[in-house]
Parts: C-alpha cells; structure tokens; sequence
C-alpha cells in the first residue's frame, strides 16, 4: 500500500478525498494523508480532532473482489495491522483492539477506525479504511483528556510518524492479502482474542436503535462479537459501539 500516495498539509477528510479520488478510478493501495484535517470524520457522525504536526490521519483505497458481506471484516483487519505495528514499533506500550475499530491504551483511545463502503454504478464496490492515530499529541485537549491518549503520553518519547506509518501499511497490506485468500478471519481470531479490550468483561453494546446487555465471550470467525445474554444465550452481534460496565 502507498505506492501511490497523496500528502496534502491540511485538508477537510482524507476519508472524503480518499473516496473521491477511488470514484475517479484510483487504485487498490492509494493513500491519502494529511498533516492536519478541518473536518476528520469518527464513527457515528463525530468529529476527529486533528491538529497538525502531532499525529496520522491517513485513509487507503481498497477494491476486495469478495462479497459485501465480508466488508466489515476488514476494520478487524486493519486494527491487527495497526495493533501488531505500534507493538513492535514502539515497546512498551500495551495496547488493546476494540472491536470493531478501536485501539485502547491505558484505558483511553490510541487509534480509530473508519471504514467506508461506496457502491460504483457497475456494481462493483470499493472501500476506504481512514484511521487516526494519536502519536506525539501530548497533551491531549482537556474536553478529551479522559477518553484518548497518544503514543508519547503512554511511552514518553516522541516517535516518527513517518516510520510508524509505513510499519502500519505494510503490515496492513500483508493481513489484507492473505485475508483476501482466507474464507473468514480465522487466521487473525488468535491475535483479535488475545488482545481483545472487552474480553470476558459485562458489556452494553449501543446499536442504532436497540441497546443489548451481556458478556464479552470471544469473537466469531466472522468479526461477530459473541455476547452471552441474561437467559443463556450467546447472541452474535455484527456492529455497534460497545462499553464496559462497572464491575
Ligand atoms: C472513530 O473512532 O470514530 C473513527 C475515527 C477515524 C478518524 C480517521 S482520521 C483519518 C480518516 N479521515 C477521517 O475523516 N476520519 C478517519
């Protein structure tokens, strides 16, 4: 991935330019970063806070020739990559995957994940995967101070953001491939479990409209997060945004 690259010092979402330039037939691996962003887009219609000079901001055109029913496998796959990248890169630092699309350290956010599905008028899709990685932002703005972090705050030491973003796009793109090969993300599940943030813990799961309640007690091969309810029952949930409860 990044062969073919973009940076643009400021720009309103490398998730909207990585889309509009994947409808102008960009290829599979284009990437899109930006020093700073006026309008970095989160999950759920939130804001990015993206300030220059301190963190990545980066999106990559993606053209999986699988159904679009494996497409939300694949923010999975890039937290492995992502995950798997800032562990090696930077030691010490313990970090954790959220399903679907986060990455927590210490408790508070590291890294998110968005991935967007645009359907092409020959029916053919394409997705883009943007991810926002705090890595030298120290401090974190006060109004976020108890939900995010950054790689300096956690390690205290500054790291390349260059270096640390081609340690992630070219792990990505190795997990990518092989995926592509693969059924399922079966091959992935021991590293998603392993580091998974909300293992075994009392989880409410907010989805669009209905909250469930109950026990984090693994991933399905298919990125499903399994969830044992009240009576018994071990619900696969596809999507939503998941929460601890206090114990
Ligand atoms: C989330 O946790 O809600 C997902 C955040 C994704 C932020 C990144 S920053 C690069 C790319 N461009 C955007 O506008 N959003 C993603």
């Amino acid at each position: 991935f990044g062969r073919n690259f973009i940076y643009l010092a400021s720009t309103d979402s490398t998730n909207l330019r990585a889309r509009a330039l994947a409808r102008d037939g960009a290829p599979e691996g284009a990437v899109v970063v930006a020093d700073s962003q006026t309008g970095g887009r989160g999950r759920m219609r939130r804001a990015w806070v993206s300030p220059a000079g301190v963190n990545l901001y980066c999106s990559i055109v993606l053209r999986p020739p699988v159904p679009s029913v494996r497409v939300p496998e694949i923010p999975l796959v890039a937290a492995a990559a992502i995950h798997g990248a800032i562990s090696e890169e930077c030691v010490g630092l313990s970090a954790f995957i959220k399903w679907p699309n986060d990455i927590i350290v210490a408790g508070r956010k590291l890294c998110g994940i968005l991935c967007e599905m645009e359907s092409e008028p020959d029916c053919t899709h394409f997705v883009v995967v943007g991810f926002g990685l705090n890595v030298n932002l120290d401090p974190v703005p006060e109004e976020l101070q108890s939900i995010a972090t950054s790689i300096a705050i956690e390690t205290g030491a500054r790291v390349s953001r260059a270096r640390l973003l081609a340690a992630v796009l070219n792990r990505f793109e190795r997990l990518y491939f092989e995926w592509l090969g693969r059924d399922d993300l079966s091959f992935i599940l021991p590293c998603l479990e392993a580091y998974a943030w909300l293992k075994g813990h009392e989880l409410k799961i907010e989805q669009f409209n209905r909250v469930l309640t109950g026990t984090e007690v693994g991933l399905s091969p298919q990125g499903h997060l399994l969830l044992r309810t009240a009576d018994g029952a071990i619900l696969p949930v596809s999507s939503g945004e998941a929460h601890l409860l206090p114990v």
